[in-house]
C-alpha cells in the first residue's frame, strides 16, 4: 500500500511545489513508483511538469466526474506520474463546503490508485482551507518545507495546530514526515541561526539535506521539467537526489 505524503505550509513561496516536483522525480529515479497530485488551483506543479492544459484533473476525480486512473499523466521520468490541476479546483473549495464528510474527498479518490504506487505526494495550496484539510486527511505524513529566512517559523504554530486538529478529528495516524529547509543561501550567520532555530523546534524531524538556492531549480519549470532533466549535475539536482535517499531510508 503506497504511502501518501502531503507537502504543506500555508505560506506561499516556501518551496512546496518545487519540492513536490523534484522530490517525486528523484524518488522515482531510485526505482520507486510515484504519483504527484497537484492540489493547488494555480496548477504550478502541472505546468512545472509540462502537462498539457486539456488533461483530466484532480478536480474531476474528487468530484466523481472521471475515474482517477484516467487523470494520471505519465511524465518524462520513468515511474513518475502527475495528476494535474487547474483553476477548476477553486470550485471544489466552494462546492465541498456544503457537503458531508467534505474533508474526505481526496482520501476516497486516492484509495483506488494507492495500491499501485510506492509513494503519492500531494502538493497543497498556500492556505489552511478545505483543500489542505483534504490533503492532510488523505495523508499518512506531512512534509513541511520552510524557506530559510528570518521569518521561517512564523505562522508555523497555526500549521501545527491544524495538523493536531486533523489528527484529533479526521486522521489519527497523521505524522510529521520531516521538515525541509529550502532556498538556503550560502552559509551565513543568518542561515546558521535559522537552521539552529528550526532544529531546536523540530529536532530530528529536520532533514539533514537542505536545499540550496539554485538558479537551475528556478529555471526548470519554464522548460516543463524537473531540475534533473534540466541540469542533472547542478547543486539543486544533487540536493534533491540526496533528499530522496534520506526520505526513502526514513528518519528513524
Ligand atoms: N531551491 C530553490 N532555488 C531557487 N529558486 C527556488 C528554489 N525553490 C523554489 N524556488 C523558486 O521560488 C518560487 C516559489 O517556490 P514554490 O515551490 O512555487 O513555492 P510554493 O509552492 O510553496 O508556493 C518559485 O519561483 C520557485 O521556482
Ligand atoms: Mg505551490
Amino acid at each position: 500500500m503506497g504511502k501518501i505524503i502531503a507537502i504543506a505550509n500555508q505560506k506561499g513561496g516556501v518551496g512546496k511545489t518545487t519540492t513536490a516536483i523534484n522530490l517525486s522525480c528523484s524518488v522515482a529515479l531510485q526505482g520507486k513508483k510515484v504519483a504527484v497530485v497537484d492540489f493547488d488551483p494555480q496548477g504550478n506543479c502541472s505546468s512545472g511538469f509540462g502537462i498539457k492544459k486539456d488533461s483530466n484533473t484532480i478536480y474531476e476525480a474528487i468530484m466523481g466526474l472521471v475515474d482517477i486512473e484516467k487523470t494520471l499523466v505519465k511524465t518524462k521520468i520513468d515511474n513518475c506520474y502527475v495528476i494535474p490541476s487547474n483553476i477548476d479546483l477553486t470550485g471544489a473549495g466552494v462546492e465541498l463546503i456544503e457537503r458531508e464528510a467534505r474533508e474526505f474527498y481526496l482520501k476516497n479518490a486516492l484509495e483506488k490508485i494507492r495500491p499501485v504506487f510506492d509513494y503519492i505526494f500531494v502538493d497543497c495550496p498556500p492556505s489552511l482551507g478545505i483543500l489542505t484539510l483534504n490533503g492532510l486527511t488523505a495523508a499518512d505524513t506531512v512534509l513541511i518545507p520552510l524557506q530559510t529566512e528570518f521569518f521561517a517559523l512564523e505562522g508555523l504554530t497555526q500549521l501545527i495546530n491544524t495538523i493536531n486538529l486533523v489528527k484529533k478529528n479526521l486522521n489519527p495516524k497523521l505524522q510529521i514526515e520531516g521538515v525541509l529547509l529550502t532556498m538556503l543561501d550560502k552559509r551565513t550567520h543568518l542561515t546558521d541561526d535559522v537552521a539552529k532555530n528550526v532544529i531546536g523546534h523540530f529536532g530530528k524531524k529536520v532533514y539533514k539535506t537542505m536545499i540550496p538556492r539554485n538558479v537551475r531549480i528556478a529555471e526548470s519549470p519554464s522548460f516543463g521539467v524537473p531540475v534533473y532533466l534540466h541540469d542533472k549535475n547542478c547543486l539543486g539536482a544533487k540536493a534533491y537526489e540526496e533528499l530522496a535517499l534520506e526520505f526513502i531510508n526514513g528518519k528513524e
